[in-house]
């Protein structure tokens, strides 16, 4: 037993030596001296032996088991200091490198167009209302007086649904339905999506629009002027220059458009402004007096102006954006920009 005493106290200095990490000692320390191990088993077997040789052996085994638990120990500290020394090393954090940004979202450039137009005439008492999309023939063309075989018809490249049903080509039929709903004084304004059979650049088959319709006793053109002129001078600046162009909607009378100063040129004449230094941003005018008979109010007592634009336009105008497609594609790049 004494032999095989020393066989094992070699063996275990040779383990031990070979041993390169905390996995390793731990399993020579389950071999040797776990409860199965060989040095365990054989103190066990040291109750089978005669009294004197069992003291002996006893006090002999008894050394070299506490030989090996010091050995391991002993080997144990270098392994964990080298262990930790290499997690630090694999683990290290420069605390100086920038952190990662959060991604955030962000309103789309038409959202926040839209939302600084309603801004503008919240502030000026208008309220907002909004109407189908798909809407009826009648609201879309008949009581905005473009009765049916009207030329104005053909300028708006309908999608129809069916016959007396179409994809709205504008936002005027919400004033229609207003007034409908509503008796003066009614002043409103109607954002919504509207919709027409046309692609190029600065075209596209659906956009936005934003109606705009008030309507008193007394209201006139100055008024229409009044309005308009604060919007344009609060949305493109104080300095813009404008300027109200006579034109013709079936559904005003009179009818004007909106002109800003060209801000490529400065109004000398440019590419962007067909060499006319002027910018169309909106279309306007008078209710039209047919348009009141159609919702029951009477032209002797009150009159009214309404306007209309498109939302793209204005955001493209803006921000200097030169594609209407840009908008649609959500090409991140594009987004981040706003
Ligand atoms: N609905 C017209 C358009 O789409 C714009 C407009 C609205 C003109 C209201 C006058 C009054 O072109």
């Amino acid at each position: 037993m004494l032999d095989e005493l020393e066989r094992l106290q070699k063996e275990v200095v040779i383990s031990i030596s070979q041993a390169s990490t905390e996995q390793d000692i731990s399993e020579i320390r389950v071999r040797f001296l776990g409860r199965k191990g060989s040095l365990t088993q054989l103190l066990k077997r040291l109750v089978t032996l005669p009294e004197g040789d069992r003291r002996e052996i006893g006090k002999r085994a008894n050394e070299v088991k506490e030989d090996l638990e010091k050995k391991i120990e002993g080997t144990l500290l270098p392994i964990r200091e080298r262990e930790r020394r290499e997690a630090l090393e694999r683990e290290k954090i420069d605390v100086t490198l920038p952190g990662r940004r959060i991604l955030v979202g962000r309103r789309h450039p038409l959202t926040q167009t839209l939302d600084e137009i309603i801004d503008i005439f919240s502030r000026l008492g208008f309220e907002v209302v909004e109407g189908p999309e798909v809407e009826l023939d009648y609201y879309n063309f008949e009581a905005l007086n473009i009765p049916k075989g009207h030329p104005a018809r053909e300028m708006q490249a309908t999608f129809f649904i069916s016959d007396e049903v179409v994809l709205r080509t504008h936002t005027s039929p919400v004033q229609v339905r207003t007034m409908e709903k509503k008796r003066p004084p009614v002043r409103v304004i109607c954002p919504g999506a509207v919709y027409r059979c046309d692609s190029d650049p600065t075209h596209s088959p659906m956009f936005h629009q934003v109606e705009g319709l008030l309507v008193d006793k007394g209201i006139t053109f100055a008024d229409l002027k009044g309005v308009l002129t604060v919007f344009v001078r609060q949305m493109f600046g104080k300095e813009t220059r404008l300027r109200f162009r006579p034109s013709f909607f079936p559904f005003t009378e009179p009818s004007a458009e909106i002109d800003i100063e060209c801000f490529i040129c400065g109004g000398k004449g440019c590419g962007v402004c067909s060499n006319t230094g002027w910018l169309e941003i909106l279309g306007s005018g008078m209710v039209d007096p047919a348009v009141y008979k159609f919702v029951n109010y009477d032209p002797e007592e009150v009159t009214g102006f309404a306007f209309g634009m498109g939302i793209e336009r204005i955001a493209m105008l803006k921000f200097g954006i030169n594609d209407i497609r840009l908008f649609f594609t959500n090409d991140l790049r594009f987004l981040k920009q706003f």
